[in-house]
């Protein structure tokens, strides 16, 4: 490490990388940047929007409220890695659903969705029900999981569609 500078080994979407990163930068500015790896978009690059959603060792993360040296020896997944061997579930349920208009916040819709649906799997309440009984996966309990994903086209009656029909998958 030296001055603004340190070493960090990553994988991103399958592929290794080793790599000498700011430490001021963020993993949305490191995959955008300096991977080219325009998947996970900057909407509001404050954590207010979640269009840089990645997958972060299977967990939903805003890409853009985390630095790169904080991600050393970790996975990462973006909307684009989801689709490496062929469509998603998720992925193909939001083109069966129409879930989505200009497609700005689509890959962290698709991440979030993928995060989401993993968390509701583990039993992980969240405010939409009883927190003390078994969860279950209402329309209001995906709006809930999904309310960190703002789309600005207000697709959101298809995007709770497509994540039903991803639970079903
Ligand atoms: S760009 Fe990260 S939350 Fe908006
Ligand atoms: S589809 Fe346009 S912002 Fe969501």
């Amino acid at each position: 490490m030296s001055g603004y500078r340190a070493e960090v080994g990553l994988r991103v979407d399958g592929q290794e990388h080793a790599l000498a990163v700011d430490t001021r930068s963020t993993v949305l500015d490191l995959l955008r940047e300096t991977l080219g790896n325009t998947s996970p978009k900057k909407g509001c690059d404050h954590g207010q929007c979640g269009a840089c959603t990645v997958l972060i060792d299977g967990k939903r993360v805003l890409s853009c409220l985390t630095l790169a040296v904080t991600v050393g020896g970790k996975d990462i997944v973006t909307a684009q890695g989801l689709a490496a061997d062929g469509l998603h579930p998720v992925q193909q349920a939001f083109l069966d659903n129409d879930a989505l208009q200009c497609g700005y916040c689509t890959p962290g819709q698709i991440c979030s969705a993928v995060g989401a649906l993993d968390e509701f799997a583990d039993g992980r309440p969240s405010y939409a029900g009883d927190v003390a009984a078994e969860p279950e996966l209402t329309r209001a309990e995906i709006a809930e999981r999904m309310s960190g994903n703002l789309c600005r086209c207000g697709a959101y009656t298809a995007i709770i569609s497509a994540v039903e029909q991803a639970a079903r998958a």
